[in-house]
């Protein structure tokens, strides 16, 4: 019987999709986040959003007032698209350094996307810049339709919005972010090297029966909503197969507990502080430990034409429990994602 590995070390992973809320929130998610990834694509869904390079230089200069002193963490500030962002928003965001990437709401889609956008049409000048300069285009993919039933947005948005914009707009780098369906994993597959897809820990490790049998798990409830195993098998077998189009991103998306165990609970799960540690306990359960760091460290770094980081992490085999809550902004605190699970692996400091 060949023996466990007691030690991975990769090169120090990115995460390409997280929230990290503004205000007193930073002090609890900066530090969560900058422990294990050295650069992260920063979501811009706050109240207000953030719409242009100026809020987004703000926004940036807050985030690094809560890194900690050992730490070289590097914000990637993003843009909220609105129906009135202009195509000279999207130049000056080509030409700062601090913008990397625009975020696509649809209105009504998710948490703080009131503001997103209400008609696609409103975009093509924006997307035609953005396919200019390079821009990616992340997408939260969800159509909004109130008839459309919640576990077919996902499919529904791939046919009627993404292939149309993809086929309009062959060359621009597209992320569907976190990918929940085997539609999804699909469509990226098949189109080309322009289209990638981020895929979160909760769609990997958790189905909707997860969340809703033997009683409702409100801290599995995010959007896109956790799907039926077979799409969540679909996604383990992407985010394994050392495709470049399938890259880390957790979505961790922190909601206080009171709001989370409430009568209309918030969507989001939060993963930052044992992200990494997770993605490794749900690659060696699928027998692929030797395919983590090109998920979690190469795949989003080459999408993004950026250079692949050079330092190194180690993960060590360590039986813990996670947490069954933590500090955060108030005294309910927060649940973090899979709370009360062993855990396999732990991040050496
Ligand atoms: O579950 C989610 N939470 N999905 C999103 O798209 C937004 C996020 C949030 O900001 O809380
Ligand atoms: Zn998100």
């Amino acid at each position: 019987m060949s023996q466990k590995i007691q030690e991975l070390e990769i090169l120090t992973p990115d995460d390409w999709h997280v929230h990290l809320r503004d205000g007193e929130a930073l002090s609890f998610t900066v530090p969560a986040t900058a422990r294990c990834f050295a650069r992260a694509i920063i979501m811009p869904n706050l109240v207000p959003p953030v719409v242009g390079v100026a809020q987004a230089e703000a926004y940036r200069g807050r985030i690094l007032e809560h890194v900690p002193a050992d730490s070289h963490f590097e914000p990637l500030m993003t843009l909220y698209l609105t129906d009135s962002i202009t195509p000279e928003e999207i130049n000056k965001a080509a030409a700062s350094s601090v913008v990397h990437a625009c975020k696509l709401y649809p209105a009504g889609a998710t948490t703080n996307s009131q503001s997103g956008v209400s008609d696609l049409a409103h975009l093509d000048s924006v997307f035609a810049v953005m396919e200019d300069v390079g821009l990616p285009l992340l997408i939260h993919g969800e159509i909004t339709e109130a008839e459309v039933d919640i576990f077919d947005r996902e499919k529904q948005f791939i046919e009627k919005h993404l292939i149309p914009i993809h086929k309009k707009f062959p060359k621009l780098k597209i992320v569907l972010e976190h990918i929940t369906t085997a539609d999804a994993v699909d469509f990226v597959e098949r189109t080309s090297s322009s289209v990638a897809a981020t895929i979160t820990p909760q769609h990997l490790l958790f189905n909707r029966n997860d969340m809703l049998v033997g009683g409702i798990k409100p801290h599995l409830y995010c959007l896109p909503i956790l799907k039926a195993g077979r799409h969540q098998k679909a996604l383990q077998m992407a985010a394994i197969s050392g495709n470049p189009k399938f890259f880390l991103g957790t979505d961790s998306a922190p909601h206080a507990r009171n709001t989370k165990e409430a009568p209309c609970g918030c969507a989001g799960c939060y993963s930052a502080p044992f992200a990494i540690e997770l993605y490794a306990t749900i690659f060696e359960q699928l027998g692929a430990l030797d395919r983590l760091e090109g998920f979690a460290s190469r795949f989003g770094a080459e999408f993004y034409g950026l250079p692949v980081n050079q330092s190194k992490i180690v993960l060590q085999r360590s039986e813990q429990t996670l947490a069954e809550k933590l500090p955060y902004v108030d005294e309910s605190g927060i649940v973090p994602l899979a709370a009360g699970s062993p855990l396999h692996w732990k991040l050496r400091s």
